[in-house]
């Protein structure tokens, strides 16, 4: 099997408005849900690894749903990583950051969208060469008003604000001219997944398409 091209983390940021953040307990989901969002136009997804099921849910994601870019959340460990990338996940997110998690991306060919929430870890990801990160917590660490401020000091910075972020409140940090794209579970509802629901969670990815103006 040819091994596929490797993406950015600025790709993965460009390619849809939101990254929706999934959480998935059964892997029986995992293939209709990826099929639903990438109807609603939305095809990178965060798997998050989270729950026992998640890594059979990428790998099952990445050899059903080939439209569909599948990456791995909450990358915490050099094992996070390799796990990631063997089950074929595209992409790595991390909550936070530490070089050993961004080498260990580097080593198994994963971009990596590292977590930051203060000036000192965005200091850190820049020293290692990342320069497109993920700003998490959004909501609880300051919101937009945070984003503004390190628009100053972190000008060669670009953002996808994730945590507490909604349909409501995303249009708020997409006119940032410091934010590429934004990350929430909001697409992919638990009780969506349990009822089968697939029809609302295309309508949920649909109505993110206008969101980036
Ligand atoms: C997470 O990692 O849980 C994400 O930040 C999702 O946050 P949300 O549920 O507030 O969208």
């Amino acid at each position: 099997m040819s091994t596929p091209t490797p993406f950015t983390a600025l790709q993965v940021m460009q390619d849809a408005p939101v990254i929706p953040v999934i959480v998935l307990n059964d892997v029986a989901h995992a293939v209709p849900m990826a099929r639903a969002l990438v109807a609603g136009g939305i095809r990178m997804l965060e798997v998050t690894l989270r729950t026992p099921q998640a890594l059979a849910c990428i790998e099952a994601i990445a050899k059903a749903v080939p439209e569909a870019v599948v990456g791995a959340g909450t990358v915490r460990s050099r094992a996070d990583a390799q796990a990631a990338a063997s089950a074929g996940a595209r992409f790595a997110v991390s909550p936070g950051y530490t070089s050993a998690v961004g080498q260990a991306c580097r080593d198994v060919g994963l971009a990596l969208l590292p977590g930051v929430a203060t000036g000192g870890e965005i200091m850190m990801a820049q020293e290692d060469g990342f320069t497109q990160l993920k700003f998490f917590p959004a909501m609880q660490a300051g919101g937009p008003a945070m984003l503004k401020a390190w628009s100053g000091p972190f000008f060669d910075v670009m953002f996808c604000p994730t945590g507490g972020v909604t349909l409501d409140n995303a249009p708020e940090f997409l006119a940032l001219p410091n934010v590429v794209c934004v990350g929430g579970s909001w697409l992919v509802p638990a009780d969506a997944l349990a009822l089968g629901d697939w029809a609302r969670i295309t309508q949920l990815a649909k109505d993110t398409q206008n969101l980036r103006k």
